[in-house]
């Protein structure tokens, strides 16, 4: 098989290495998440063999479109309607086995088979009710997804609690099933009990126990007990491409703290969670979005709206506040004309549809963070970028902006300069229908020639609408930077 690469890059396989053997690229989101991963992946999954989980579980999210209608999948890599290519979830990840059979039963109903294709580490964390049951009820500090992912890991590292062994794996409950849930019920009855035994989660953790049994079956087929199966593949030649779940800016260790996820989310840990050596890795490539999001609490340094518009998002969610209300509420075009960032913020979430996949939230917007980016590619080495979302970037035009705000360092490659916001004209909707059409006018080309020197990287596409045909490649296009013999980041 070819493969299907628009990454212009310099880093090539090293040529001393076997050229019968394969490689990896890892894929991880620049931003806070939410940048449009699933898409990239669905475009570049031709040329790879294998799709691998390295980190994260049912907190991610992505909703596929499909001529049998519509899926949303947490946990399941992104290459699924790819039959050719194998699936791998590593032992970085946290596995919550009743929604990954829900996912499994979901692709079957579509008559998708996995069987053969999915392999899951034996040594992926396994999200118990307990874990499950303590994210919900301190998810409001962070603003955490409620998965239980935060908990699986810290169990992951505490091993024994009470003289319980606690870091359970997915191999535990498909090896002993009958006293690996024995086990869960024990730690999750304690936790009650030490609690007065007034948990509201009582009655649904207990069904969920009551049904694992069943759950193990089904997830037994699965079960990849050789930690080295990526590693023979790889030696046998097969491409691997890693899809990393959240993105870099949430990672446990770099993150801004305490808001952020509980896994490591930078691509150097694609090569521990998705259990590969790292000398196979060819390049890192990232995506971001042009109208930036992030969701839960956090530093934001460019939100529209500062902190109002996070304080604004935070009581939304907990009032169960979303899409549908904002949209009987408020008039967008209304908003998009104030001189007030936060209704700004507000019209480009309603016309960009910026709520989360998984819980509904409003997703708290920024304005495109040229400089945060230009940080983030520096420290991790990325090859190219994907930018989502150019096309929304016209509503700006109508709005007091009169074209479109961006954070930049002033001196794009001076290192110690403050960002400051400057607003970049003549991105039209014109040159958007050229672009989506295949022909970059000289105003979509300078767009393109000014991310690249602000950011100090190629751009390999670039989103101009939420289908798949309006991602457009560069491949073919001489990076402006790289034309220009400037240094890369
Ligand atoms: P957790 O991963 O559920 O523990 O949540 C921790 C933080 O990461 C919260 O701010 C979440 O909103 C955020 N987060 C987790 N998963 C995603 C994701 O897939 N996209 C965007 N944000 C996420």
């Amino acid at each position: 098989m070819t493969t299907v690469s628009f990454c212009p890059s310099s880093a090539t396989p090293d040529s001393t290495a076997n050229a019968a053997e394969g490689f990896a690229d890892v894929l991880v989101g620049l931003q806070y998440g939410d940048e449009g991963k699933a898409k990239i992946i669905d475009t570049l999954a031709p040329g790879y063999d294998v799709i691998a989980r390295f980190n994260g579980g049912a907190n991610a999210g992505h909703t596929i479109d499909t001529p049998q209608g519509r899926i949303a999948l947490k946990q399941l890599p992104s290459g699924v309607f790819h039959p050719h290519a194998a699936l791998y979830i590593g032992s970085g990840c946290a596995i919550n086995p009743w929604k990954l059979a829900d996912e499994i039963v979901q692709l079957r109903q579509m008559g998708i088979s996995l069987e053969g294709r999915l392999r899951i580490s034996a040594r992926a964390a396994l999200v118990q009710p307990h874990h499950i049951a303590m994210d919900r009820r301190g998810s409001d500090t962070i603003g955490t997804t409620g998965n239980g992912i935060g908990p699986c890991y810290a169990d992951r590292a505490l091993r024994v609690r009470n003289d319980t062994r606690v870091n359970l794996m997915l191999g535990d409950l498909l090896g002993n099933e009958a006293e690996t849930v024995a086990s869960m019920r024990e730690v999750f009855t304690r936790m009650i009990n030490a609690e007065g035994g007034a948990s509201p989660w009582v009655a649904e953790m207990s069904d969920l126990l009551l049904g694992l049994p069943d759950i193990a079956r089904m997830l037994r087929a699965y079960l990849e007990p050789d930690r080295g199966w990526l590693t023979h593949r790889v030696k046998a030649g097969a491409k691997v491409l890693f899809e990393g779940a959240q993105s870099v800016l949430l990672d446990v260790v770099d993150g801004s703290q305490p808001y952020v996820t509980s896994s490591h989310t930078v691509p150097a840990y694609a090569y521990v969670g998705g259990d590969l050596s790292p000398k196979y890795h060819r390049r890192t490539i990232g995506v971001a979005k042009a109208i930036m999001s992030r969701v839960g609490r956090g530093p934001f340094p460019s939100e529209l709206g500062g902190e109002r518009s996070a304080q604004y998002c935070h009581e939304a969610s907990q009032s169960k506040l979303g899409e549908r209300e904002e949209q009987s509420r408020f008039s967008p075009h209304t908003l998009l004309r104030s001189s007030d960032p936060f209704d700004v913020g507000t019209a480009l979430r309603m016309l960009t549809g910026e709520y989360g996949t998984g819980t509904g939230r409003p997703r708290r917007i920024g304005m495109l963070d040229l400089a945060q980016l230009r940080d983030v590619i520096r420290t991790h080495a990325v090859d190219c970028v994907y930018l989502n979302k150019v096309d929304c970037l016209t509503h700006y035009t109508r709005s007091t902006y009169q074209g479109v705000p961006v954070r930049v360092h002033r001196e794009a490659l001076t290192a110690d300069v403050m960002p400051d916001v400057l607003i970049y004209p003549g991105l039209t909707e014109h040159s958007v229908d050229l672009g989506r059409a295949g022909t970059l006018d000289s105003a979509m080309n300078g767009f393109i020639d000014f991310v690249e020197r602000h950011i100090g990287a190629p751009l390999a596409g670039l989103g101009l609408g939420p289908e798949r045909a309006s991602l457009v490649s560069l491949a073919n296009r001489q990076p402006a930077l790289v034309a220009a013999g400037l240094p890369h980041g």
